[in-house]
């Protein structure tokens, strides 16, 4: 295991993540771990990341001085660097200007963290500080122009140490670079796969749950999916699962997840039909924002009325992701914020949390949901928003409009499935505008509603794209919406990027 100890960088947990694509297990610990503590875990190397602060700064995150004399190899990025030249007497100065982006360096002496890799190379940096005079028994190892010391090294006592970001892809080399550090210095193994994180979760799981119950909201999405059926291969049935029907789901949704976790997981699952519930508190409502919070403040009633008639739940299961998690200012992993992304589920509920996904990516969690035997459908669900159609129907959200949009929706989605597209676009959906117009259906005039498509590529929802989706592709979905949805005489196509204008029409 190589442990990364974290100074606050947006960027530490990149760092784990590409460690555990080398297929050698990586965590990320809080800069106050004790050298013994690390002892224990019989970690092969250390990795300090960068940070925010400067080494002066009266609040600077240090390390217990005693992890330099663990005899592992410790190698030091950023503000790692800086740290490891001020703690063992070398010389660190405010630069003149920070240095912020691509930069070039010459490796200047033959060494292992750069091994055979080019000796001109660019990297990417972000600092204010930097070292200017390496501490006794160490080697310059790289410079640049803006940067003379831009990488260290002590190879008697194992410690090197990068001024550059190797962690982020605009360093062209630093993923060798990260390789170079983990197996020939670290002497890793390699043998590290989603199957080893599911029996340390397990383990971990078990002793932090003991003989107590969990209960899970599931919504049918990856995380909450993924982290239901960890826990529960865990713990079995002291795991309680609680899906709400809000009757804002895509057609066939809640019939699926039933069947998914009942039937072929065996799990407890307790359904609650709050339908009537959600449809008589959006009625009359066509603000965005207002039914937004109507199905989110709904959802915790529903979710704390229905959990208090359950005895003795103690914990709460949350598929929180590393993405999820919002870092405040110069926070470690220790202060940082959680954003609950199951519906938003408030942070003074009586439950203690277990979110055992708050260390994995988007596509890790996935990896594991198929290591579990969670099927594509579920593992490659598109991303949904919280308040699901009740967004999608825009304006007012009655039973009529969530059928038409409900039934357009499925053909979408089965027409882009039997093209080979669902795995290309991120999101593809309907929606209904709250307009009618004139057609002619059978010689007989129509007044009837129109369905948007809104189909988009994107990396992480904050940009995106309008997907290209062929013509005869688009023109067999709006034969069939038109012929097939009652009530619907129109189909649109919408070609906005975000931004100017957001995936959701809502
Ligand atoms: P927008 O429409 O803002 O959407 O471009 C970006 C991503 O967020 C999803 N989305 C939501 N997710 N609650 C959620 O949990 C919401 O209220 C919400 N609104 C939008 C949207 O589906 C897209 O993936």
């Amino acid at each position: 295991k190589i442990v990364v100890l974290d100074f606050g960088s947006q960027f530490n947990q990149l760092i784990t993540r590409r460690i555990r694509e080398f297929g050698v297990f990586s965590e990320l610990h809080p800069h106050t771990i004790t050298a013994q503590e690390i002892k224990d875990m019989n970690a092969v190397g250390i990795i300090f990341s960068g940070g925010p602060n400067s080494v002066y700064d009266e609040n600077a995150f240090k390390v217990d001085e005693a992890i330099f004399e663990l005899g592992l190899p410790i190698l030091g990025i950023c503000y790692g660097m800086q740290l490891m030249s001020y703690s063992l007497g070398g010389k660190v100065e405010g630069a003149d200007h920070r240095e912020y982006g691509k930069a070039e360096i010459n490796v200047t002496l033959d060494n292992k963290l750069f091994g055979n890799l080019p000796k001109e190379q660019v990297v990417w940096m972000s600092h204010g500080d930097l070292v200017t005079e390496v501490p006794p028994g160490f080697d310059i190892i790289a410079t640049s122009a803006s940067c003379p010391i831009s990488a260290m090294q002590n190879v008697e006592r194992g410690l090197y140490a990068v001024q550059f970001h190797p962690e982020v892809r605009h360093s062209v080399y630093g993923n060798d670079l990260l390789r170079q550090f983990v197996f020939d210095i670290c002497h890793a193994k390699g043998d590290w796969s989603m199957a080893n994180f599911i029996e340390l979760e397990m383990k971990k799981i078990r002793e932090q749950v003991g003989d107590k119950q969990v209960l899970c909201a599931l919504s049918g999405g990856v995380d909450s999916s993924v982290v239901a059926v960890l826990i529960h291969k865990a713990i079995g049935d002291q795991l309680t699962c609680m899906f709400v029907d809000h009757n804002l789901n895509r057609k066939g949704e809640v019939e699926q997840v039933m069947k998914t976790f009942t039937e072929d997981f065996d799990m407890k699952v307790i359904k609650i039909d709050a339908r009537e519930r959600f449809m008589k508190k959006l009625k009359g409502v066509s603000d965005p924002e207002k039914k937004r919070k109507i199905i989110g403040n709904e959802f915790i009633y529903v979710f704390d009325e229905e959990s208090s008639k359950l005895e003795g739940m103690d914990f709460l299961a949350q598929g929180t992701l590393y993405t999820d998690i919002i870092e405040s200012g110069t926070s470690t992993a220790q202060t940082i914020k959680s954003h609950h992304n199951v519906g938003g589920l408030p942070q003074d509920m009586k439950f203690e949390l277990i979110e055992p996904l708050k260390t994995l990516f988007k596509d890790e969690v996935r990896a594991l949901g198929l290591e579990l035997g969670l099927p594509e459908e579920v593992v490659w669900r598109q991303p949904f928003p919280g308040p699901g159609l009740g967004i999608r129907v825009l304006g007012e959200v009655t039973e009529d409009k969530l059928e038409i949009v409900r039934d357009a929706d499925y053909i979408l989605r089965e027409e882009i499935k039997k093209a080979g597209l669902d795995r290309d676009i991120w999101q593809y959906f309907c929606v209904l505008p709250d307009i009618r117009s004139v057609g002619v259906m059978g010689d007989a005039r129509t007044y009837d509603y129109s369905i948007g498509i809104r189909a988009v590529t994107s990396i992480d929802g904050m940009t995106s794209d309008w997907a290209r989706i062929p013509w005869d592709v688009l023109e067999k979905i709006s034969v069939r919406i038109v012929n097939e949805v009652k009530h619907v005489n129109r189909v649109l196509y919408d070609i906005t990027s975000k931004p100017p204008a957001t995936i959701e029409w809502e």
